[in-house]
């Protein structure tokens, strides 16, 4: 397994979500019944992913209480001979997962965020996950991700297709079709105007990048917004390596959003194996 490390930034303010982020990270905002931040966990996990690198910030101590050992807990559903529950609150950190946690004390961008973690990474290839984007898929998108990572030992970005009206909101690419899911990445671009956006395939929240892309990024200059951008430090990365853009298969929530945040809470609790039945019967029930 060559993917076992995953950088998850966390530091970020949440400001889209006040005030729900007021005084809780708006990583840890649940979708059903579970936080935005496990889902993305859960997803790395699957992918053989055993070392969690959370760069968080302050205010984000949820975070690392939720992947903690809960033992007052425990004891108490123990007592209560409740062993459902009890599975499920210990599945949130399998025993053989590490998380670690380091400090992004200045929120100066995503790609400031990913050089936070370049100590716990070192010479290895790792996983970037952006807890916002709630990727459904099956089998998971970063699994998806790490097959063609162990086939073509390059870094693998995930891409979508997006309506022109949004390319402000992504990274986007330019590149060689290699097969009908690859591309072979010729440029990439942060948030550009739709008339600039070199095509319509947008950067999703998952990367697996080889460590050559740390001094990228060390050597940028701010980008747009004024923040040290990933996209800028993959950029630069494309002229010493390849990289290579997968359309994933699957579906990918925006919870940054209030919408994709709403509509991931309606999507996943329709698939909930308890919830689903009678939430599309009361769904179906709306005289809307
Ligand atoms: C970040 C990246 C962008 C990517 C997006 C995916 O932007 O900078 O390239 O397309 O995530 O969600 P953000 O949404 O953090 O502004």
């Amino acid at each position: 397994m060559l993917v076992t490390r995953a950088i998850f930034p966390v530091a970020g303010l949440g400001t889209r979500f006040l005030p729900a982020t007021k005084a809780q990270p708006k990583e840890m905002l649940p979708v059903v019944d579970k936080p935005l931040i496990q889902y993305a966990v859960e997803e790395a996990y699957a992918a053989g992913v055993r070392q969690m690198i959370f760069v968080t910030g302050r205010h984000k101590r949820p975070i690392e209480d939720h992947f903690d050992m809960t033992f007052e807990l425990e004891v108490a559903l123990e007592q209560a001979g409740k062993e459902e529950l009890l599975k499920v609150v210990r599945s949130v950190k399998p025993d053989d997962m590490e998380c670690i946690y380091v400090r992004q004390a200045q929120a100066l961008g995503l790609g400031h965020a990913v050089l936070c973690g370049q100590r716990l990474v070192g010479d290895n290839p790792f996983a970037v996950l952006l807890a916002d984007d709630l990727m459904v898929g099956e089998p998971p998108v970063m699994q998806q991700m790490v097959e063609q990572f162990e086939e073509w030992r390059v870094s693998i970005l995930a891409v979508q297709e997006v309506p022109a009206e949004q390319t402000r909101r992504y990274g986007i690419v330019a590149g060689t079709p290699i097969n009908e899911r690859l591309l072979d990445v010729t440029g990439i671009v942060e948030k550009p105007a739709p008339e600039d956006a070199p095509s319509r395939l947008g950067v999703a929240g998952r990367y697996i990048l080889t460590p050559g892309v740390f001094h990228e990024i060390a050597t940028q200059q701010r980008g747009v917004g004024g923040e040290i951008q990933l996209t800028d430090g993959i950029a630069a990365l494309l002229r010493r390596e390849k990289v290579f853009a997968y359309r994933y298969e699957g579906k990918r929530f925006d919870c940054g959003s209030k919408e994709g945040f709403l509509e991931a809470n309606v999507a996943l609790a329709l698939e909930h194996p308890q919830l689903g039945p009678g939430f599309r019967a009361y769904l179906k029930s709306l005289d809307i």
